[in-house]
């Protein structure tokens, strides 16, 4: 890690692993419940969603397949590009599939608005969103959460997947990533 990142920036707790880890078993719970039978089809947005994904998964009492797809938005930045690009598509069909989109966080919406049109096309029988954070104040496009584990302030967070310039994603905790000075 380099480390003038390191220096430049501080990090301040906002969610201990504990309680990420708490609220993943209660949404797996209720998606447990909420579910007819027959697999439900998870699709991980690359790469922020991959561990909240993997512990999501586990807190299922359901079979699931799993998947990913890449959607580039941001690039390097802190903000919106407001470009949105397919970099890596499913490898399954999900026709007639009960889809479930995992999505890390969701900020403006737009990246989660492509990815919901894009995928309806492909004409799965239901298709939801669940996301681990969500930050309202953000919001340009208006979109559709069916979970959501915790509401955030506007603030720039790093940790449990989440990445300021690809690093700090194997932070245990979700903290706040604060510029020095
Ligand atoms: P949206 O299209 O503006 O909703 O952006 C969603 C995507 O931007 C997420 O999947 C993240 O990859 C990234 N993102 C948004 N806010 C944050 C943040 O606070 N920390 C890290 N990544 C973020
Ligand atoms: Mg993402």
């Amino acid at each position: 890690m380099p480390s003038e990142t390191r220096s430049a920036a501080r990090l301040r707790l906002l969610i201990p692993e504990h309680e990420i880890l708490a609220r993943v078993r209660e949404l797996g719970a209720q998606i447990t419940r909420d579910y007819p039978e027959g697999p439900i089809y998870l699709i991980g947005i690359l790469k922020g969603a991959c561990f909240f994904l993997a512990d999501l998964a586990r807190a299922i009492e359901r079979p699931v397949r799993i998947d990913f797809i890449g959607i580039s938005s941001y690039g390097k930045g802190k903000s919106t590009s407001g470009e949105v690009k397919l970099t890596k598509d499913l490898d399954c069909s999900i026709e007639g599939a009960d889809v479930l989109v995992v999505e890390d966080i969701i900020d403006s919406g737009l990246t989660l608005n492509y990815l919901v049109h894009v995928l309806s096309q492909r004409k799965p029988r239901s298709l939801r969103v669940v996301a681990l954070l969500d930050k309202p104040s953000r919001r340009i496009q208006p979109v559709d959460l069916a979970y959501v584990g915790f509401q955030i302030p506007d603030h720039f967070v790093v940790g449990y997947g989440l990445d300021y310039a690809e690093e700090y994603r194997n932070l245990r905790d979700v903290c706040v990533l604060e510029e020095a000075g």
